[in-house]
């Protein structure tokens, strides 16, 4: 090793760069997109103006988000090849798996590609939100050996994407929270696929790369994956009465309570708490109030018997309430992911405009982070080639 350095795993508590883009308050459970509070942006703005917001820096007037919506609107239509290749893979494929490889075959379908100026880069991940969302819907109907369904141009991006995966035009309280759920998963600062979209974007490779990688990341258990893990555990409990005794379970075995913890927040995560009440009223709207009422038994339960252990709190995250959410709307639990993807490609886009174009000191400039060594498997030295015949 050739110098001294502090080894840092998990990048806990390093400032990598500087970002307008949104802050988490971790201990005083804030969340701020460009200087808005995410219980006021939940409560009074659409999906697309979050999209507006986290692009362009500042809120829309009406005219501006009008526009935007029609450069959504007329971006929603995948590309037919896309559609063939999605046709290609086996229907048990995971969701977030197609996601990933049909975001690189769209690719080549962009007319801005080899464009690297900030406005093409722009126009990209403005059509990247639109057929994110056309993309989930499209595999799902695939895989089930349905038709996809063109977009409703009278609809906006979350009642649409609901009609193109469904069929059906969803009622204005359903689409509205899915609307709102997509307003609290669309940004969360330097999160493991943000960093991961803002690495490879500091190569300056193009944008639809940044994505696929964010994509990868966020499929991981440990981060968006967890959503789907969360519903998967509370069907695996079954009963209101199996959860103490899976709690206890769970922690004899040093494994992890899905939907509870999180590296930044030391409090509730504020968009679980919007999120809550939301999934306690679809349940309701589809009869089926089972899920929520366990899933609230078990964040008791896992607080409690987590302090008991450990002496200290751990508290609930987004993915808790989004998964109960979401199966009380009827949407398969292996999409929740790329649900969040859906939404959070927003965030995705706006940080990949700030890693390529930021003006302001400090700029950003190419990751390249320290390693320690820690040695090889032949003694201090280093070692010496033995022919292939020879070993
Ligand atoms: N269930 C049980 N124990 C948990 C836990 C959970 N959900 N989350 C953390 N812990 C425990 C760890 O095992 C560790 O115990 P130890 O000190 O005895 O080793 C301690 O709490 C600290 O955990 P750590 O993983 O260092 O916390 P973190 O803040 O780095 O981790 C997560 C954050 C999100 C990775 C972690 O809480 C987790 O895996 N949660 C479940 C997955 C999830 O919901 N992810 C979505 C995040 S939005």
């Amino acid at each position: 090793m050739e110098k001294d350095s502090i080894i840092n795993t998990g990048l806990r508590g390093i400032t990598v760069a500087s970002t307008k883009i949104s802050d988490v308050q971790g201990k005083a459970g804030k969340l701020i997109y460009r200087g808005y509070l995410i219980q006021e942006l939940a409560q009074k703005s659409s999906f697309e103006e979050i999209v507006y917001l986290l692009l362009y820096e500042h809120l829309p007037s009406a005219d501006q988000l009008e526009g935007l919506k029609r450069e959504l609107k007329k971006a929603r239509s995948l590309p037919q090849d896309v559609i063939r290749a999605l046709q290609t893979c086996p229907a048990d494929a995971q969701p977030m798996d197609v996601l990933q490889a049909a975001v690189a075959l769209m690719a080549p379908h962009d007319p801005d590609l080899e464009d690297e100026s900030r406005e093409a880069t722009m126009k990209m991940g403005i059509r990247l939100i639109a057929r994110m969302a056309s993309l989930v819907a499209a595999w799902d109907r695939i895989r089930n050996g349905l038709e996809v369904i063109a977009p409703d141009q009278d609809l906006d991006h979350a009642a649409n994407f609901l009609y193109m995966l469904s069929g059906k035009h969803p009622d204005r309280e359903t689409a509205r929270f899915f609307d709102t759920a997509l307003v609290l998963h669309a940004e969360h600062s330097f999160n493991a696929s943000t960093f991961s979209a803002r690495q490879v974007a500091s190569t300056r490779a193009h944008i639809y790369s940044a994505i696929v990688a964010a994509l990868g990341s966020l499929s991981g258990p440990l981060h968006g994956g967890a959503n789907v893990r969360v519903m998967q555990m509370l069907k695996k409990i079954g009963d209101p009465e199996n959860v103490s005794a899976y709690v206890e379970g769970i922690l004899d075995r040093g494994e992890k309570i899905m939907g509870l913890g999180h590296a930044v927040y030391k409090t509730d995560d504020p968009r679980a708490l919007i999120l809550a009440p939301m999934a306690k009223r679809m349940g309701e709207k589809a009869g089926q109030t089972k899920w929520y009422e366990m899933a609230r038994l078990l964040e008791k339960t896992g607080k409690q018997a987590f302090k008991q252990r450990k002496g200290t709190e751990i508290f609930v995250n987004v993915d808790f309430y989004s998964a109960v959410l979401y199966n009380a709307m009827a949407i398969p639990v292996d999409l929740f992911t790329p649900l969040f993807a859906l939404s959070r490609i927003a965030g995705w886009t706006a940080h990949v405009l700030e890693e390529r174009f930021a003006e302001a000191a400090p700029k950003p400039m190419l990751y390249r982070p320290e390693s320690e060594y820690i040695g090889h498997y032949c003694g201090p030295e280093e070692c010496s080639f033995v022919p292939l015949e020879q070993r």
